[in-house]
């Protein structure tokens, strides 16, 4: 019996074994086995065509608005959608150490305090492990049902039991079914730990925030084949050493996909930072290399200092660091300045970081990445001072894509984001099409001074002139 309770399917061709091998005798790939559960007998045995259930047309189904269980953390709802979905499946992923179980368990203390059922099952720590952590977030906090526990069946009997109307399990990949051979956490136990959850959750209408480990690949592993099972995933990240830490969805079925939550630890559990922008700027140094991005964060603008650092290198290929961006776009941004502004970095280091640990993950932020190099490599603070206050320089603003010749094009909702700048006194900004090209945000921005960097042998001179150059030195 127990020898044919699962099988290893090939996840490339289909291919099933009774037992694992290395490599595929189906299609002949290396590691694609998988332990599953063998599946069910056929059910369509009978002899002759049946008639199958009746399509409805879509005027027809009864779609009643939903109602949504706030977690209490309006930067999580927002995120969601507007609070948790009854019945809903959500996805929490993240790195270790980045505050998964201190998020979900304020959710849930939130909830239970409004008078919902909660279970918080931890298959990682111990229930005094929990209580500590719930000690520092609060009274409310104590309040929750918690069932320290890996075995997947134990958890079912209590899901069905208990039936709360939100369960947290922290985390999927600690659960253990016991039909299966795999260790906790291999892509066959993972699957079937969410699967067997979900159908026992759905049945009693319970919501499932099921809590997943990243890989440092920065890849949801493990929990990234459920994707397609859950209706949320939810990426917590940041830097654990710092300070601040943003939610987002990569997939809401209930909601948008581009909004973004932000939070930051303390002491005493997460608190969301309404004031992202002020804190920002107020954080930003205005010194070379430093600039305002006038970012938008779904439909939240949000103000964020991109911080670069220029220096000779010794290496061939120099250094390419970046944090907060994309390498690809920062490669484009180089290129762009090295061919048509003529401020090169191919003998350079080239250090760019989106301060506070933040990701902006759009062409808007092409510009800022642009004039923080530019303002790195030639060692000019593109902050103004004040008159009445000359230490503390206001620092510029600016939001735009690059295009591969040179030109800044419009990116989505210029007038949020200008009003973002102005409401928190940045009184410089350069986007298009005021601006319409990387030249002239250059000539902007560095008020006709010549732009001169630590690569002057490789120059290509604008075709419109707009810099003045260090002369060449002649070639020997
Ligand atoms: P944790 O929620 O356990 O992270 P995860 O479940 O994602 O692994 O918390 C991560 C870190 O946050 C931990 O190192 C301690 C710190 N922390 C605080 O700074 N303040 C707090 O109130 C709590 C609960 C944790
Ligand atoms: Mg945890």
């Amino acid at each position: 019996m127990a020898r044919n309770a699962t099988a290893h399917v090939c996840s490339a061709c289909g291919h099933a074994e009774g037992r694992w091998h290395g490599r595929c005798p189906g299609c002949g790939a290396w590691n694609t086995l998988v332990e599953e559960r063998a599946a069910a007998p056929e059910r369509h045995g009978r002899s002759g065509p049946s008639r199958g259930p009746r399509p409805v047309p879509l005027r027809d189904v009864r779609a009643e608005a939903l109602a949504r269980l706030s977690t209490g953390l309006g930067e999580l709802d927002r995120v969601l959608g507007g609070g948790i979905v009854p019945g809903s499946l959500v996805l929490l992923g993240g790195s270790p150490g980045i505050g998964k179980s201190t998020l979900t368990a304020m959710a849930l203390a939130h909830l239970q305090a409004a008078g919902r059922r909660t279970l918080y099952v931890s298959g990682e720590e111990s229930p005094a492990q929990i209580r500590l952590r719930a000690e520092r977030l609060g009274e409310g906090a104590l309040d929750i049902p918690v069932l320290a526990e890996t075995d997947l069946g134990a958890v079912l009997a209590t899901l069905e039991a208990e039936r709360p109307d939100v369960v947290v399990i922290d985390s999927v990949q600690t659960l253990h079914a016991s039909e299966l051979t795999g260790a906790p956490g291999s892509v066959g136990q993972v699957r079937e730990v969410a699967s067997a959850v979900m159908r026992v959750a759905k049945a009693a209408g319970t919501a499932v925030l099921l809590v997943g480990h990243v890989t440092k690949e920065g890849a949801l592993a493990g929990p990234r084949v459920l994707e397609h099972l859950v209706d949320c995933v939810l990426q917590f990240e940041g830097e654990r050493e710092r300070t601040y830490r943003t939610v987002r969805a990569l997939k809401n079925r209930f909601g948008s996909t581009s909004e973004a939550g932000v939070f930051e630890m303390r002491q005493d559990g997460l608190v969301e930072v309404l004031d992202a922008s002020a804190r920002f700027v107020g954080e930003a140094t205005g010194k070379p290399g430093s600039v305002v991005l006038a970012a938008m964060e779904g439909t939240r603008p949000l103000l964020v200092e991109v911080q670069a650092l220029v220096s000779p290198s010794e290496l061939v290929p120099p250094r390419r660091v970046c944090t907060g961006i994309d390498r690809g776009r920062l490669a484009l941004v180089l290129a762009v300045l090295g061919r048509h502004v003529g401020v090169g970095t191919g003998t350079a280091d080239v250090f760019v970081n989106v301060v506070g640990g933040v990701r902006v993950e759009e062409p808007g932020a092409d510009l800022a990445v642009a004039l923080a190099v530019a303002s790195a490599a030639k060692g000019v603070a593109l902050g103004q001072s004040a008159p009445d206050a000359p230490t503390a320089p206001v620092p510029l603003a600016c939001f735009g894509e690059l295009g591969l010749t040179g030109e800044l094009r419009s990116v989505a909702h210029p007038e949020r984001r200008a009003e973002e700048a102005a409401k928190f006194g940045l009184g410089r900004l350069l986007a298009p099409p005021e601006v319409p090209t990387l030249s002239g945000a250059l000539r902007r921005a560095f008020a006709d001074e010549p732009l001169a960097t630590s690569d002057p042998g490789r120059h290509h001179p604008p075709r419109d002139g707009a810099i003045t150059h260090a002369p060449r030195r002649p070639v020997a």
